[in-house]
């Protein structure tokens, strides 16, 4: 069973640019200050997270205003002008408060000096990118510039929009913004605004709510709950868990593909059986992707090995978040293990530590976050040993409409930094069903496909627990050996 398929290395093509330039509200906007929250206020949100969406020519001849000549990179351009009008937020500049208590507090002044954009042409059609409209994408520095001086300092723009015309009619709509600024929620609500004003809205359906205070450390800060995912944990050497960020080089990317049928066997694995129904396809396809990374990369067993969840805390509060929230209400809950307790016990044990994480995260919870980023100086959450996923199956990416229907392919252009995301998808064959982008190094691949297609293809003995240790007597000298591995 094909549940992967590799990247189409061999797909070249020119992208010729205009010069960047910077867009701003389309109306005068207030010249005022806004701090964000002691969530979004943390060291792992201080990047730039990218996404990318393809669209195809609109061939419906009923849609008056996308008839024929439209022109996406004018339409989007105004549409991102007006809609800048209530996001005036966006086309501000991040500053950095050192004094106080809460020292290093970001606030966006919002200056209205705009988001930078980009027009492109390249000569390719939607087309010859055949499988490859999933990560890793071909060119993707072609499709997404990184404007130099763009990325990195705090003067910068907090957003950045390539939009590329494809030799189809079809097209290309690239983006990259600061993380501290908003989550994936958040960056969908305006990109859907965007879609509104494009399709000729005079408004936009959900306003923006700022209320970072909302968000904001207790006085006095008070940790209450337990945050292993700040935990200041050595970077493991080996970098085995969460290969290191930096270097592709060495690394294998691929994406493999979870439909029903995939997600049925893979349950089928889940024991005690009872466990079968109770877990949502996120538990299983997570505890089995952990398990069988875990595997391929070869810890020695009593290493400890972590899952950690993103969770979006909007719906724990209460009352909820207001609608229209568009800060960083996300957390990082985790829960911890050894690679040989994970590899041999049955997948219910890994279910079941996966629905624990998750479990945790509550309103007090988020409260206790950000008063620990006060106290601890905004740490970043810990990436050591970690499997950390990220669940975009619910975030209406695709359906981000310019006036050219869905998005054929929405989402991250690749794993960020070090998370892996699930990505909603419809194959060639028209069967819907999720994405996984995963980078391991290249024989650890081999070793983790082999691990999953057994899974996928076999049927499950219920004698799980064979999963044997070979040599680990010099620790970390000697590779342990993970014989008769029937997972
Ligand atoms: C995002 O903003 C933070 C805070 O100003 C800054 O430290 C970081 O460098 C920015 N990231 C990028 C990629 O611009
Ligand atoms: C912190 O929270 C705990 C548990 O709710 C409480 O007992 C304690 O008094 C609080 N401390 C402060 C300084 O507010």
């Amino acid at each position: 069973m094909a549940a992967s398929s590799s990247s189409v290395a061999g797909l070249v093509f020119t992208v010729r640019r205009k010069t960047p330039e910077l867009v701003t509200p389309a109306k005068p906007t207030p010249r005022e200050y806004k701090l964000l929250s002691d969530i979004d206020d943390q060291e792992g949100l201080r990047f730039h997270i990218p996404g990318i969406y393809f669209y195809r020519k609109d061939e419906s001849t009923s849609m008056e205003a996308a008839g024929g000549d439209r022109d996406p990179v004018k339409v989007i351009r105004e549409a991102i002008a007006k809609t800048l009008v209530w996001y005036y937020p966006f086309a501000g500049r991040l500053r950095e408060l050192e004094s106080g208590a809460a020292g290093r507090k970001l606030m966006v002044d919002c200056t209205g000096e705009g988001v930078l954009f980009v027009e492109a042409d390249a000569d390719v059609t939607l087309d010859q990118f055949g499988d490859a409209l999933q990560p890793p994408f071909p060119c993707l520095d072609k499709l997404l510039y990184d404007v130099p001086g763009s990325n990195g300092l705090l003067d910068c723009p907090l957003l950045l929009i390539q939009v590329t015309r494809l030799r189809c009619g079809g097209f290309i709509v690239a983006l990259r913004n600061n993380h501290t600024v908003c989550d994936v929620a958040g960056i969908v609500q305006f990109m859907k605004a965007v879609g509104e004003i494009a399709r000729g809205a005079d408004s936009i359906s959900v306003q923006p709510v700022w209320q970072r205070e909302l968000l904001s450390a207790r006085d006095p800060p008070n940790v209450t709950c337990t945050h292993h995912e700040y935990d200041d944990l050595v970077l493991d050497t080996k970098g085995t868990i969460i290969p290191p960020l930096q270097d592709d080089h060495d690394m294998a990317h691929r994406s493999f593909f979870f439909g029903h049928k995939q997600v049925s066997a893979l349950r089928k694995f889940v024991n005690p059986p009872h466990l079968q129904h109770k877990c949502s396809t996120f538990d299983v396809l997570t505890a089995c992707l952990w398990r069988c990374r875990t595997i391929a990369l070869q810890p020695n067993p009593e290493d400890e090995v972590r899952i950690m969840c993103i969770v979006n805390a909007r719906g724990k509060f209460n009352p909820p978040l207001p609608v229209g929230y568009y800060g960083n209400a996300i957390a990082y809950p985790v829960a911890i293990t050894t690679a040989g307790e994970l590899c041999r016990n049955p997948l219910g044990y890994a279910v079941e530590l996966v629905r624990k994480a998750k479990s945790d995260v509550t309103e007090e919870y988020m409260r206790s976050v950000a008063d620990l980023m006060v106290i601890k100086g905004r740490p970043h959450f810990t990436v050591a040993r970690t499997f950390l996923v990220s669940d975009l199956t619910r975030a209406g990416l695709r359906d981000v409409d310019f006036g050219w229907g869905k998005a054929v392919y929405a989402g991250p252009t690749h794993r960020g930094v070090g998370s892996t995301f699930y990505i909603p998808f419809t194959n060639k064959e028209g069967e819907s069903g999720i994405v996984v982008p995963l980078k391991l190094p290249g024989p650890a691949m081999d070793r983790f496909m082999i691990q999953l297609e057994t899974m996928l293809d076999s049927q499950p003995t219920y004698n799980i627990a064979k999963t044997s240790f070979g040599s680990t007597v010099s620790q970390g000298l000697s590779e342990p050996v993970y014989a008769h591995l029937n997972c």
